[in-house]
Order: structure tokens, then sequence, then C-alpha cells
């Protein structure tokens, strides 16, 4: 799919936040290889009175691509491995100003942790930055474990 397309997936998924509290409505939508093909997948944040408990666009995203997948119990190899290919990721905060700098249109730090898991290999749309970004721009140096790292881990 491209950039402009996945982009604007992201915006429109955004239009369903629940963010009463911020007012800050943030759209995700993924691209996620399954048996049928790919499959576009969006979440937005969904926030609660209890602050620390708020989930992010980009994680509502993620879980939900996993029930794209084949249930571990019919995939072949280790059970501990990750099947989910998410080759790109598009991200919009449709409430940052016009003129927001990019530290208030990237994922936060807990989402850049839930990439460097499950969407190791995507590439990164980030609305309101040009140019295309990858894992390492986000999270160098991520902390991972192989066994649960991706499809191409080993
Ligand atoms: N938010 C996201 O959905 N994703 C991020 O990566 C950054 C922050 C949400 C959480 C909260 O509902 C609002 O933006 C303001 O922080």
């Amino acid at each position: 799919m491209d950039r402009h397309s996945l982009l604007e997936a992201a915006r429109e998924a955004a239009l369903h936040a629940y963010a009463p509290y911020s007012g800050f409505r943030v759209g995700a939508a993924l691209v996620v290889e399954t048996p049928e093909g790919p499959r576009v997948v969006t979440g937005a944040n969904v926030e609660n009175a209890s602050y620390g408990i708020t989930l992010c666009a980009e994680r509502a995203a993620l879980a939900a691509a996993l029930l794209l997948i084949p249930p571990a119990s019919e995939r072949p190899g280790k059970p501990a491995r990750l099947p989910l290919r998410v080759s790109q990721l598009a991200v919009s905060c449709i409430d940052a100003a016009a003129d927001a700098p990019a530290s208030q249109r990237t994922p936060c730090g807990a989402c850049r942790q839930w990439l460097a898991e499950l969407a190791p290999d995507a590439v990164y749309y980030v609305d309101g930055i040009e140019r295309d970004l990858a894992l390492d721009d986000l999270l160098p140096l991520a902390f991972r474990l192989d066994r649960g790292s991706g499809a191409g881990a080993t």
C-alpha cells in the first residue's frame, strides 16, 4: 500500500479515538501479511480516568493484527515464535498543531518497545514527517529477545 493511503487510514482511525481527557486523538494503520494476503488493520487511542492504563493507537492496532494470523496451534515450528509480519505502519496525531514538532507526532516510548517486538521490519510513516522511518530511527539499540522478536528471528 502506498504511504499516502495508509496515512489516510490512520487519520480515519483517529476519528474513532476515545480521548476525553487529553483531547489528543491518534490513529494507527498497519499492513499485516496474512495467509490471505496483506490486510490493513487500524487502531485508535482509548483513554481512561486512571490515566496510566490508557491504550495508545499503535498498540491497539498491533493487538488487533494478531487476530488475523493463524492461531499458534496451526503454526509449524516453535510455539513462542511470532509469525506476525507487519510491513508498513502509519501513525497520525490529528490534533497536533500544524507546526507541532516531531516529538508530538511520533510513537511514545512504550509503543516503540511494542513495535520492536511486533513490527521490527516495518516501514514507518508518521504524519507530518516527510521521511520514511525504520525501527532503528525510533528505537536505536532496542531491547529484544530472539525467541519472541518477530517472524524473521532465529
Ligand atoms: N498516544 C497514542 O495513542 N500513541 C502514542 O504513541 C503517543 C500518545 C495517545 C495517548 C493519549 O491518549 C494521548 O495520545 C495523549 O498522550
